[in-house]
């Protein structure tokens, strides 16, 4: 008697059978592009370690924002990098600091681009921290509760610069209820939040902190970040900030906890975020560079998988690139 078996065969045949039964694809409507201001002027120098991104002075920006609304893109995430850096990191929340000008410029010259605001102090304080330090006979602790104070005057001053959504990193407990609290009292009541809620304490962030200048001068983020052994505990954090009216959660890094996505996706209804971040990047890149890598079937592969895994937008240094390729130029 002959063998009975699926044929799943049958629905690969062709190009056409495979795009109509495809049940996940990405496209340009799903991508931030995360964009680095600095002080100065005439600046246009890449991050040596993430080749294809720049640190941008508010004169010489356009060009970048001109190419990313020209290929589609919907938003842009603004991280600045301060001229002066102090305990308390007082430029972060400057009427007149970077990203409260380059946030005000972007939205003159492109009032429909979604400028999503980062808020978090470690770029802006001198010991690199996310919060504020102080020194006990135990050593240095990040005092949470004093800290909200200061991220919540933060995020204030980017929403009166005109910030679309505002995305607190710190991961300091009850961040997200400070901040929503601080944004109503002073107008902002349509402002949405997007949580970074599961922050992990990553190797993965290493180019970023030299882009950022934001590495902490010493001792590491691990009393507030999370263990990357811990997935409950995700549940735990994604909770909190959800109880306390995050609209968007977010998980970061990507790649290495796309099955917390997926959890996430599981257990929420609002927008899931995942944050494709800047080591995923680099590795591309490098590979990509010596020729072992078909850099363009790898990015794509990899958005797909973190938008199957359950993310609805990703923020990724490559949506640039994938906005063109997926348009074909
Ligand atoms: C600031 C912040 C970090 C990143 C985004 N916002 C660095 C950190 O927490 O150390 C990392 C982004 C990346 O690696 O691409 N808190
Ligand atoms: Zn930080």
């Amino acid at each position: 008697m002959a063998i009975t078996f699926d044929r799943h065969r049958r629905l690969r045949g062709t190009a056409g059978l495979r795009n109509l039964i495809r049940e996940t694809s990405i496209g340009v409507n799903d991508f931030i592009a995360p964009i680095f201001i600095t002080e100065g002027s005439g600046i246009k120098e890449e991050i040596t370690s993430m080749p294809g991104v720049y640190h941008w002075s508010l004169d010489t920006v356009d060009q970048e924002l001109a190419d990313i609304v020209g290929l589609g893109i919907q938003s842009v995430l603004v991280f600045g990098v301060p001229d002066r850096k102090d305990p308390r990191g007082t430029s972060a929340y400057d009427d007149n600091g970077i990203v409260q000008k380059a946030i005000r410029q972007i939205k003159a010259t492109y009032p429909e681009l979604v400028v999503v605001a980062d808020t978090c102090l470690c770029a802006y304080t001198d010991h690199g921290h996310c919060g504020v330090v102080h020194t006990t006979e135990c050593g240095a602790v990040i005092d949470n509760d004093e800290s909200l104070a200061l991220l919540t005057q933060t995020a204030v001053s980017q929403a009166r610069a005109g910030a679309d959504i505002i995305a607190p990193s710190n991961m300091m407990d009850g961040f997200v209820a400070a901040i929503r609290q601080g944004l109503d009292e002073a107008g902002f009541s349509n402002t949405p939040i997007m949580s970074y809620s599961v922050k992990y304490s990553s190797a993965y962030y290493g180019p970023f902190r030299e882009a950022a200048h934001s590495s902490p001068q010493f001792g590491d983020r691990k009393t507030y970040q999370m263990d990357p052994g811990n997935a409950r505990e995700a549940l735990r954090e994604a909770q909190s900030d959800a109880d306390e009216g995050a609209d968007f959660l977010m998980v970061k890094p990507g790649l290495a906890y796309l099955d917390v996505v997926r959890m996430l996706r599981d257990r929420y209804s609002v927008p899931i975020v995942i944050y494709n971040v800047s080591a995923e990047y680099s590795m591309v890149k490098a590979a990509a560079m010596q020729g072992w890598i078909d850099e363009k079937a790898i990015v794509l592969e990899t958005l797909t998988g973190m938008k199957r895994a359950g993310a609805d937008l990703i923020i990724t240094y490559h949506a640039k690139d994938a906005a063109r390729w997926l348009q074909g130029i």
